[in-house]
């Protein structure tokens, strides 16, 4: 048990952290200063990094070295050699382009760049939790491997990390997002897909340029693309189920140079956000179809180019309930967290490996990527404290033999 001081303290401490982080945001791919502190900070505790050849991004574990090997393939219980269970924690560590506007103290240090998406509570927060399960290693049935992710916000991160190696071994994975629009002290979950397919596409309309006044001498690129944005509006309308869900949206439309001529060319992007892995397929399908389609009927040519991003995170349902139970034990309030359209490439991890992406309430002013994004610092202790329950509790289901009195089987 710790004494009531030693939590203000590290409270404190994870506080602290964040405003370091909050101070010095780094873009996507370009974290060297923040990997560089978070390293520092594990080696002060005495927590082992493992180097996955990393540009960006740190990797470290707890537990599971009696030697103190400072190996990364400690999988083997000592005492009974049989292998231990690996449960990932998940921190995205990236910032924003954008310009702070929330006037507090300890704001971004550089011109430009935010953390506007609050991956600084994540990384403090997973910092924290990295602590207090350091001072309870010798207790811990399993390894926990410690994710310090970069390049969230490219959606590149994760696959970077998967394909080093980093998620090898691993039994189940989780990870955090804070949540503005929920209160301090409340945990979103839910099981199955709670965040969106989030793919992006550009349109090239070509036709054949002319006077304005003479439009039969040319092919309007422009009255193509205008239809063409017409008809996409059907595809959530009349190919998707009612009972399912899709947001196509054009949000940039690019054509023309002077009031007088038709251009030879229109292009236009935008994003498709679907949750179902059919639901994503069949829009693909109907956009392209659509797009080439209408081109056709005008007589123009139309290429799509497909910015395939992450998939929806789909959380497994018993790994969600056990982060159910953990907030439960943690006296927080545990609501059934409504899916977001947003996208998250915590999503690569869960096609690979069973796990959960939770919601953190934090009761911010401004939604996601806001110039005054701001967060109630009083979450992010709890934050830490559930992740560390978490992992514990976590590691126990997966090695509820560990205690030696009950037998192998299912429960
Ligand atoms: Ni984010």
């Amino acid at each position: 048990m710790s004494a009531p001081s030693k939590r203000v303290d590290s409270g404190q401490r994870v506080i602290a952290i964040r405003r370091w982080l909050h101070e010095h945001p780094e873009l996507s791919g370009e974290e060297r200063e923040t990997t560089e502190a978070i390293k520092q900070w594990l080696h002060e505790a005495g927590i082992r990094v493992i180097d996955y050849g990393l540009q960006t991004g740190v990797v470290a574990e707890i537990g599971g070295s009696v030697g103190g090997h400072a190996s990364g393939a400690a999988f083997q219980s000592e005492k009974s050699g049989r292998r231990l269970p690996v449960v990932a924690l998940r921190a995205d560590i990236d910032a924003l382009p954008i310009r702070e506007e929330t006037g507090l103290p300890f704001a971004s240090k550089i011109d430009g760049r935010m953390h506007a998406c609050g991956h600084d509570f994540h990384t403090a927060a997973l910092l924290g939790a990295a602590l207090a399960l350091k001072e309870r290693e010798n207790e811990l049935p399993g390894i926990v491997r410690l994710l310090f992710q970069p390049a969230e916000e490219k959606a590149k991160g994760a696959q970077q990390l998967i394909a080093a190696g980093a998620l090898d071994g691993v039994d189940a994975i989780f990870g955090i997002h804070n949540k503005p629009d929920l209160p301090v002290g409340t945990i979103g979950v839910r099981g199955g897909p709670l965040m969106a397919a989030a793919d992006g596409f550009v349109v090239e309309v070509d036709g054949i340029g002319t006077h304005a006044a003479s439009p039969e001498a040319g092919l309007d690129p422009i009255v193509t693309a205008a239809h063409i944005i017409t008809a996409l509006q059907s595809i959530v309308s009349r190919n998707v189920s009612a009972l399912d869900s899709a947001v196509i949206s054009v949000t940039r439309l690019n054509a023309g140079s002077a009031w007088n001529v038709i251009p030879d060319k229109a292009a236009f992007d935008g994003t498709i956000r679907t949750f179902a892995k059919e639901v994503r397929q069949t829009a693909r399908h109907r956009f392209e179809s659509v797009v080439a389609g209408v081109a056709t009927a005008f007589g123009t040519t139309a290429r799509v180019k497909w910015l395939e991003g992450p998939p929806a995170v789909v959380n497994d349902n018993r790994w969600a309930e056990v982060a159910r139970r953990s907030a439960t034990a943690e006296q927080l309030e545990v609501i059934e967290s409504s899916p977001s359209p947003a996208g998250e490439d915590f999503a690569f991890y869960l096609q690979r490996t069973p796990g959960a992406f939770l919601f953190v309430g934090v009761d911010g002013p401004h939604p996601w990527h806001h110039p005054a994004f701001d967060l109630k610092e009083e979450a992010l202790p709890i934050t830490a404290k559930l992740l560390e329950r978490l992992a514990v509790d976590a590691l126990h289901e997966l090695a509820p033999a560990e205690s030696g009195s009950r037998s192998a089987g299912h429960h």
